[in-house]
């Protein structure tokens, strides 16, 4: 585990929020008996309220450490990321879908720049609502729309739960890494419930135990997992659930996920024996989730297959499946950048290097995907997206 010292120390106001989040997520163990699987403890690390990472007051999104950030998105580094998902998502519009819903906006980035895409593409969204669990973010999704698209703000909406029905697009762009996880740890050749409990005094306030699992408990997906040697990993109940969600209100149209993650082969292969949770605080990536409890995100990577089969079952079709370096490409990203003058260095430049980092294989490329999820689209026309390099066959 990374050593806290080696990390940049957080300013007295959010440590002192930490603690107090420390002190509610110690009571949640009391009160449970001393245990609690690691998902209660995400959800609370993430989203307990004024407190989570994501409802509290963190910076987050941003370039650098010196911001006070801790990770940069797409949508972020990009507005040509923004730009060519306009692109894809235009002719469905076109298609009698004048609607556009977001999950987990972020700063408000991806809807002010899709906005100001679809503007351009003359497929303006009659409404553009967001399901944002934050308040805080939803306040800086506002002031984001006022500054950058101020003329098309008045379009946007804030859903505080999803719409019992919604004919149109959907999009979320790195929502379900954000979604808490369940870990399970194989040891001796027994699977056990990798849960939270309080440390000793003098130590970090919390960590890991395991509990070992019947045999009829342990979950469907670990038991393919061949061989007897040790491992850790994770199970997503709440993305899937999700994904259900999604498919019991999508009446008409289609939803887009763009994520870091594999099909289920990948991620439970046997060599992948350490999991996939992650942390990031201040733009370093470490394992450890008790470090510093709602100042730092916690994520792991999205089992593709787990989504595409929670989707099959609440009656939605896989539309497509792609790298998302094949999916801006196929939607036309490269066509977009060179609408800029590359004779102008100053503007060109940094502008390619950003769309190298969504494209290339080593950067966001290959690890991040983008899956379709869809009902009662037009089979006449296929999404551009995935016209070539569609992975479907591997979920
Ligand atoms: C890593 S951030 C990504 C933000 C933004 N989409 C971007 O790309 O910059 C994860 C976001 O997902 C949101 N989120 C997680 N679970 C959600 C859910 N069930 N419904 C809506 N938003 C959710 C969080 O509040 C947060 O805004």
């Amino acid at each position: 585990m990374q050593k806290a010292a080696s990390l940049p120390l957080p300013p007295a106001d959010a440590q002192a929020a930490s603690d107090t989040l420390t002190a509610r997520i110690g009571e949640s163990i009391d009160a449970a008996g001393g245990w609690i699987g690691f998902d209660r403890y995400m959800a609370m690390a993430l989203y307990a309220p004024g407190l989570g990472y994501y409802s509290g007051g963190s910076a987050k999104f941003g370039r650098d450490a010196r911001d006070g950030s801790d990770f940069i998105t797409a949508p972020e580094l990009s507005p040509f990321f923004a730009r060519t998902l306009a692109r894809q998502f235009a002719p469905l519009l076109a298609q009698g879908l004048p609607r556009l819903l977001e999950f987990g906006a972020g700063t408000g980035r991806l809807a002010a720049d899709l906005l100001l895409g679809l503007e351009q593409e003359g497929q303006l969204p009659q409404t553009y609502a967001i399901v944002e669990l934050s308040g805080e973010l939803r306040a800086r999704q506002q002031a984001t729309l006022a500054q950058r698209a101020p003329h098309l703000a008045q379009r946007v909406t804030w859903l505080d739960t999803l719409p019992a029905t919604f004919d149109g697009v959907i999009v979320g762009n790195e929502v379900l890494d954000a979604m808490p996880v369940q870990l399970y740890a194989r040891s001796g050749g027994r699977w056990h419930e990798r849960g939270v409990v309080r440390s000793h005094v003098g130590e970090p306030a919390f960590r890991f135990e395991d509990r070992p699992l019947a045999d009829a408990d342990v979950p469907e997906a670990l038991c393919a997992i061949p061989g007897d040697h040790d491992l850790v990993t994770e199970t997503h109940a709440e993305a899937e659930g999700f994904a259900r969600a999604i498919g019991a209100m999508l009446a008409r149209g289609a939803a887009f996920f763009i994520d870091y993650g594999f099909p289920a082969s990948e991620y439970y292969h046997p060599q992948r024996a350490g999991g996939t949770l992650m942390c990031h605080y201040r733009h370093h990536a470490h394992p450890d989730p008790f470090l510093y409890p709602g100042l730092q995100d916690i994520t792991a990577h999205v089992n593709f297959s787990g989504i595409a089969h929670a989707a099959v079952d609440a009656g939605l079709t896989v539309a497509g499946f792609a790298s998302q370096a094949r999916f801006l490409m196929n939607a036309g990203i490269t066509e977009l950048l060179m609408e800029l003058d590359p004779s102008d260095a100053g503007a060109f430049l940094p502008q390619a290097n950003a769309v190298q980092k969504l494209l290339s294989e080593a950067e966001m490329g290959e690890l991040f995907k983008v899956i379709a999820l869809t009902r009662g689209l037009d089979d006449n026309e296929p999404l551009a997206g995935f016209a070539r390099g569609d992975r479907c066959h591997a979920l």
